[in-house]
């Protein structure tokens, strides 16, 4: 399935509930004024790619609405976001090179909060992305679109005018370099998805090293 294979999706009904919380904790805020129940679907529901092909495990259940995002700090665990391990720690043998999923800060599991997790080979970054928040090629960025909010997915063939694995949103078709600091490569985003440092400790598990680099999300007011 592609993540462009709208009939797929269509059959694919969510249970997330919606927020409306101003600090970008609703899935797509913009979203729901055109074609609205298939990106409320692609929007609401969180989909992991494992082994090539895209295939939407879950929902992802935000809990109730925050005034404000909880910050991720050093030692924060990251955590499945979905599927039957939810919420159990992620180990690096957890993720092969080449694959993505969706993780939480262990504690703070808000949409705001949700990461992209991605596993490469470390040679295939270049700056700006941080070359020292990539312990053994695994890479974080927010998973929240930077248009409208929306959960972003992970991507890992080529697609024009993306030549190589990369972070897609679904609602407006955005993409995102990751080896470029998820620099915007095509679509209405308009700022690149925040990195998250990381690290790994001695148990091999993935944890965060303190907050995103910038803001998830949409910005207050629009970008
Ligand atoms: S929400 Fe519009 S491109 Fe992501």
């Amino acid at each position: 399935m592609s993540f462009n294979d709208e009939d797929n999706n269509e059959e694919k009904k969510s249970d997330i509930g919606s927020t409306d919380d101003a600090n970008g904790d609703d899935l797509c805020s913009g979203c729901m004024g055109r074609r609205n129940a298939l990106k409320w679907i692609l929007g609401a529901t969180a989909t992991a790619v494992i082994g090539g092909s895209a295939t939407v495990l879950a929902t992802v259940k935000s809990p109730a609405p925050k005034k404000k995002r909880q910050k991720i700090t050093a030692g924060d665990h990251l955590v499945y976001a979905i599927g039957p391990k939810s919420q159990q720690d992620i180990k690096m043998a957890d993720l092969p090179v080449g694959q993505g999923m969706l993780a939480f800060p262990k504690g703070k599991e808000e949409h705001s909060n949700l990461i992209m997790l991605i596993h490469e080979k470390k040679s295939m970054f270049y700056k700006p992305t941080h070359l020292n928040w990539l312990p053994s090629g695994f890479v974080t960025y927010s998973a929240i679109c930077t248009h409208m909010g929306c959960t972003v997915l992970w991507h890992p063939k080529s697609q024009r005018p993306a030549p190589y694995p990369h972070i897609y949103c679904p609602c407006h078709q955005s993409m995102f370099d990751i080896f470029h600091a998820a620099k915007v490569v095509s679509g209405p985003a308009p700022r690149p998805l925040p990195q998250l440092p990381i690290i790994t400790n001695s148990g091999n598990e993935i944890v965060a090293n303190g907050d995103f680099d910038g803001i998830p999300g949409p910005l207050p007011g629009g970008a």
